[in-house]
């Protein structure tokens, strides 16, 4: 039997002459639907995990899941705020977007399958994959998929590493987490060249803004630096002279990779930096924190704007001292690779 639909009706800060109704079944969140049919509302993790994605019920029934304080506040939950991405209509209902984010082009979401090209183990527990997709996908650079494990219905995050001219064949940099179902127990054990994999995306708000030339502060820890290659790739595209700081935060010298990329980046373009900086090792590169390594090379970042990516205690760390720095915080994109969460139980909520 095909599901409930019901029809879903926003207000408030939706960007452009966008189409403010669209049908939602019932075992499909709020998010899922309108950024299905090209209405973008504001979206970050898609597991209910950073809250960027809240709405207010006015009128009619969600299903949805108990959300920690941390996310979404008592005064909020009193006030009828719930979650896009966690809530499943039971009725026909009406949603109101507070904050308008017309700084992210609405790409539809879509299911997407592909085919890995290539999967190079690049470093200590890190993989590049390259997915050739049967169709192109529509996104910004700094976007991600999420990458449904095979057979169990669960989808991880992975951020495209490729510019979005680039738009059918998808570059990820993968770290391995002891024990992980999508990486420890299948792309490093089982996924191999040749393998179908779906995709579904794009999601997020950290985005390259393509209409501005101001300098650009690049951090990452780990393999959040996937995204900030894009965007710096995507940054030069535009205007080749782009003043960009690139920052690579690992623990050990084995975990860093794509060095000759960046250093023949830094080659052709002179107004860009590359520094990586281990936390564990004494090298003859820089050491300690990437935070701390900022602290040392600005007196100040009014004016820069910044994109953090990584562990979420590294950019965390790192938006403190870029405001510490003074860079603005509208300035301040943040990309968190937060662990999956464990859906809680779900109840019905009427405004
Ligand atoms: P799980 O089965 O989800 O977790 C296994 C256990 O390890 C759990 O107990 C879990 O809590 C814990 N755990 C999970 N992750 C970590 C961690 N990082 N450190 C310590 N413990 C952990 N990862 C990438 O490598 N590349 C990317 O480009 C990337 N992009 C992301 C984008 C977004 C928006 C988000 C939210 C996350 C992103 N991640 C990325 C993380 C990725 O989605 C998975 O969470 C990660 O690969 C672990 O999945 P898993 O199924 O192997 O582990
Ligand atoms: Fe919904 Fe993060 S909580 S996008």
């Amino acid at each position: 039997m095909d599901p409930v639909t019901h029809q879903i009706v926003v207000d408030g800060a939706v960007a452009g002459d966008a189409e403010r109704s669209v049908d939602c079944t019932e075992d499909q969140t709020l998010l899922d639907a309108f950024l299905r049919n090209g209405v973008y509302l504001p979206n970050s993790c898609n597991q209910g995990t950073c809250g960027t994605c809240k709405v207010r019920l006015s009128t009619g029934s969600v299903d949805t899941p108990d959300i920690p304080d941390t996310v979404l506040g008592a005064d909020d939950r009193a006030a009828g705020y719930v979650l896009a991405c966690q809530s499943r209509p039971r009725s026909a209902a009406r949603i109101v977007v507070d904050t308008a984010s017309d700084s992210v082009p609405a790409h539809r979401l879509r299911d997407v399958d592909g085919t890995v090209t290539a999967l190079r183990h690049v470093a200590e527990d890190t993989v590049a994959m390259h997915l050739e997709l049967d169709e192109p996908l529509e996104f910004s650079a700094g976007q991600y998929v999420e990458v449904e494990i095979p057979g169990t219905g669960h989808l991880r995050q992975y951020s495209m590493a490729n510019t979005p001219s680039e738009n059918s064949t998808l570059e990820f940099h993968i770290r391995r987490v002891p024990g992980g179902a999508a990486t420890d127990k299948w792309i490093f054990a089982e996924l191999a060249v040749n393998h179908r994999v779906r995709v579904r995306g794009p999601w997020g708000d950290f985005v390259h803004d393509d209409t501005t030339d101001a300098p650009l502060v690049l951090v990452a820890g780990g393999t959040g630096l996937a995204p900030l290659k894009a965007i710096a790739r995507q940054a030069l595209m535009i205007n080749p002279d782009h003043e960009i700081h690139v920052y690579h935060g690992v623990r050990h010298q084995g975990d860093l990779y794509d060095l000759d990329f960046w250093a023949e980046l830094t080659r052709n373009h002179p107004h860009v930096r590359f520094t990586p900086c281990l936390s564990r090792e004494e090298w003859d590169g820089r050491r300690g924190y990437v935070g701390d390594a900022l602290l040392e090379d600005f007196a100040s970042l009014r004016g820069y704007v910044g994109y953090l990516c990584g562990p979420p205690a590294m950019v965390d760390a790192t938006v403190k001292v870029c405001k510490r720095r003074r860079m603005a915080g509208r300035n301040i994109n943040r990309e968190r690779y937060s662990a999956a969460a464990t859906t809680p139980e779900s109840t019905e909520l009427t405004a």
